[in-house]
């Protein structure tokens, strides 16, 4: 096997910044056990940050993006692992401070790998990704809350985005009645066909004016949003209900107040997938593999992209424009 290949290699010199595709070495990649033959990653806020010159995501250049990846394993020094076992890797360093996704080769530690559980493929994998992945375990966090269909609706904030949409494929399938707040008005069908019974526009969930407390609304909320829209979310709870809280598109300030928690008990989960503990991420992918994978993982993706489409594509999804997922193909 020829130890060259290529990489999306993003490098900041002397204030000069640069993305682009670079032939690479085996040598070049970071420590690690396994060595992995990508055939796919996906591209997640966290990839666009890291594709501009101040994301305040890349901690050393040059650097090669790609929080997500999942492929085939060339080699191992790892008795967990070994050549020909299709594995994810998604969050922990990669794509952050160690090389990542958008690779043709990478090196990861053992630890950080996930087998492919049966029932999913590699492309099937990254179409769901970190942010289906996030998906899954904020309504996890919301039914080990006792949240159950029967309390109400469920509100998915940016619910075309990628952690929206798997929101709202993952609730409907199990049976809740989904409420999908949108500011992509030509998006409404995609979203009746994931299996939102309702849509409402952003502006119904946060008008500019965040009350004290308000009338309530949801039993429960998925919010990738974050900053005021949330606290316009948590004003308008149910009683005892909870919103799982996963992402800061909309800002980092929380302009919330004491109330909803102390008069109605409503509780605020926070949502991690970057260090969630490995039992929790095999039982989740192993879930995604069967009873809440998506019927039509294929409507998700909005476009797939080769390494060199990448750094035109990279920057889009830091608009609030994509819809879904963007897949990335590698082999
Ligand atoms: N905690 C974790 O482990 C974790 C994991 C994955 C992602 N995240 C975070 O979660 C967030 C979403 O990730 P994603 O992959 O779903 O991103 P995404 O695909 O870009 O989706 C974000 C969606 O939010 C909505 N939106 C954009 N700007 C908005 C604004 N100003 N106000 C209200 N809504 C707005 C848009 O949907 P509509 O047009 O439909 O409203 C947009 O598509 C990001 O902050 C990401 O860093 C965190």
């Amino acid at each position: 096997m020829s130890d060259k290949f290529n990489a999306l290699v993003v490098n900041k010199q002397n204030e000069e910044f640069s993305v682009g595709v670079k032939e690479l070495t085996i040598q070049d990649l970071p420590e690690g056990e396994v060595l992995i033959r990508v055939h796919y990653s996906g591209i997640n806020y966290k990839d666009s940050l890291a594709a501009i010159p101040n994301g305040n995501i890349v901690q050393e250049y040059p650097f090669v993006p790609g929080i997500d990846l999942a492929g085939v394993v060339v080699s191992s020094d790892d008795p967990s692992f070994k050549e020909g076992d299709e594995v994810i890797a998604t969050s922990y360093e990669i794509g952050v401070s160690r090389f990542g996704g958008y690779s043709e080769l990478a090196r990861i530690k053992a630890e950080w790998l996930v087998p492919l559980p049966k029932g999913l493929s590699l492309k099937e994998a990254m179409i769901i990704g970190t942010a289906g992945f996030t998906a899954a375990l904020s309504v996890q966090r919301l039914e080990e809350n006792n949240l159950s269909p029967e309390n109400g609706k469920v509100l998915i904030t940016g619910a075309t985005g990628g952690v929206g949409s798997f929101a709202v494929s993952i609730l409907a399938s199990l049976g809740y009645q989904v409420e999908a707040s949108t500011g992509k008005e030509s998006e409404h069908d995609y979203l009746r066909g994931l299996g939102a019974d309702t849509i409402i526009s952003r502006d119904e969930v946060y008008d500019g004016k965040i009350r004290v407390i308000g009338k309530q609304k949801w039993a429960a909320a998925v919010d990738p949003v974050g900053g005021e829209p949330l606290a316009s979310v948590l004003s308008q709870i149910q009683y005892g209900g909870s919103v799982a809280v996963s992402g800061l598109t909309a800002g980092t300030n929380l302009p919330s107040t004491v109330f909803p928690f102390i008069l109605r008990g409503v509780n605020l989960l926070g949502i991690d997938s970057v260090y969630c503990p490995m039992k929790t991420r095999v039982k989740t992918w192993e879930r995604l593999a069967t009873d809440i994978k998506p019927a039509n993982l294929e409507e998700f993706v909005s476009q797939e992209v080769s390494l060199e489409q990448l750094p035109e594509v990279l920057p889009t999804l830091l608009k609030g424009q994509v819809r879904g997922r963007m897949l990335v193909k590698l082999v």
